[in-house]
């Protein structure tokens, strides 16, 4: 029976060497794991062997070890899978003064699209909504009362009727709330603007998507699924993804969720702050008072709500470096989007 097992063993490993793909792994699986497998064949032959405490053992360890050694060779088939194809996808190359005569869509309707896909496979509509909004709807709807210091962060760009330049898709929650009351599950993408100095990760102008989710029951494990959900559609694999606490008043509790810079990989570059994160999605539970505001019965429901940067997410998708190229107008550069 030692024999035996030995055999197998030193057979199994020369197999595993030679198993070039997934079917050639399953195929091994089969042959020594499956039901008329040789593990099997081995625990039957335990009938006829004297010392079966021994041999039962011998059995099982070489069950382990397979079962380990053709799961560790699938993740790492799976890994060089992933990696073959990001080393094979195209970057962005912002010195590439392409010729072309064709139009392209801009890299961040391209991200805005993928993004609203994911959610519309989630059972979310998707909103529309005004640039220009009044105070009541930028703040105050969302518990930012006058002179709240909260408004320090979003300084904008006032017209003389006292308007103003939404600077969050936020703006839109009270509307929507009072338009479809809940449930609720809505995406509103959009143009924001702030007046603030402009750096490689900083612009007065980009592009946020808000998502609220409101229901019976919804705590923050939906949110974090729903967000984990959509970044590995998006990137096509597990992001690193890291929440802290964040203050908005318009949520309670609040979070800053940040992704692992895809730029610098993590060390640290002028494109996170040196930091290594990227703050990407600013979310928390829907406060009570926002709720009420737009007309929801707080005993009844709650809900989440997030402000997922879109130009920073098509910043890390496609490797742009610095978010000024994205309103610079170069359509020679923008164009290799085109075949993206
Ligand atoms: N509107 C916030 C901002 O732009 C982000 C946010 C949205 C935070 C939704 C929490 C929930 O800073």
């Amino acid at each position: 029976m030692k024999t035996r097992i030995e055999e197998l063993r030193a057979r199994f490993n020369e197999a595993l060497g030679a198993a070039a793909d997934s079917a050639a792994l399953e195929n091994l699986r089969v042959e020594y794991l499956g039901k008329k497998g040789h593990v099997a064949a081995l625990m039957q032959g335990l009938r006829d062997v004297s010392d079966k405490r021994e041999a039962g053992q011998l059995i099982n360890s070489l069950k382990t070890e397979v079962e380990t050694a053709i799961a560790e060779a699938g993740e790492a088939l799976r890994a060089a899978a992933v990696a073959a194809r990001i080393r094979s996808a195209k970057k962005y190359n912002p010195t590439l003064r392409g010729a072309e005569e064709l139009g392209s869509y801009h890299p961040i309707t391209l991200a805005t699209r993928e993004v609203e896909e994911v959610f519309i496979s989630m059972g979310f509509t998707i909103e529309n909504y005004d640039e220009i909004v009044d105070d009541y709807k930028c703040f105050e709807a969302l518990n930012i009362p006058k002179h709240h210091p909260a408004r320090d962060m979003q300084d904008t760009y006032y017209l003389d009727n006292g308007q103003l330049l939404k600077t969050h898709t936020s703006a839109a929650q009270n509307h929507i709330m009072k338009k479809y009351g809940a449930p609720l599950r809505a995406i509103f993408p959009g143009r924001c603007f702030r007046n603030e100095s402009t750096d490689a990760c900083h612009e007065n102008t980009f592009f946020q998507m808000e998502g609220m989710m409101i229901d019976e029951n919804i705590s923050i494990s939906n949110l974090i699924y729903f967000m984990k959900t959509m970044l590995s559609e998006v990137f096509k694999r597990d992001v690193k993804v890291r929440l802290r606490p964040g203050f908005f008043p318009f949520v309670e509790p609040g979070f800053e969720l940040d992704i692992n810079c895809e730029i610098c990989g993590g060390a640290g570059c002028p494109s996170c702050k040196n930091s290594g994160w990227l703050e990407l999605c600013p979310c928390g539970m829907i406060h009570p008072n926002v709720l009420s505001e737009g007309g929801i019965d707080t005993e009844k429901y709650s809900g989440f709500a997030f402000g997922l940067g879109l130009t920073r997410l098509a910043m890390m998708k496609y490797g742009v470096k610095d978010i000024r190229d994205f309103n610079s107008g170069s359509l020679k550069a923008l164009s290799q989007f085109k075949s993206i």
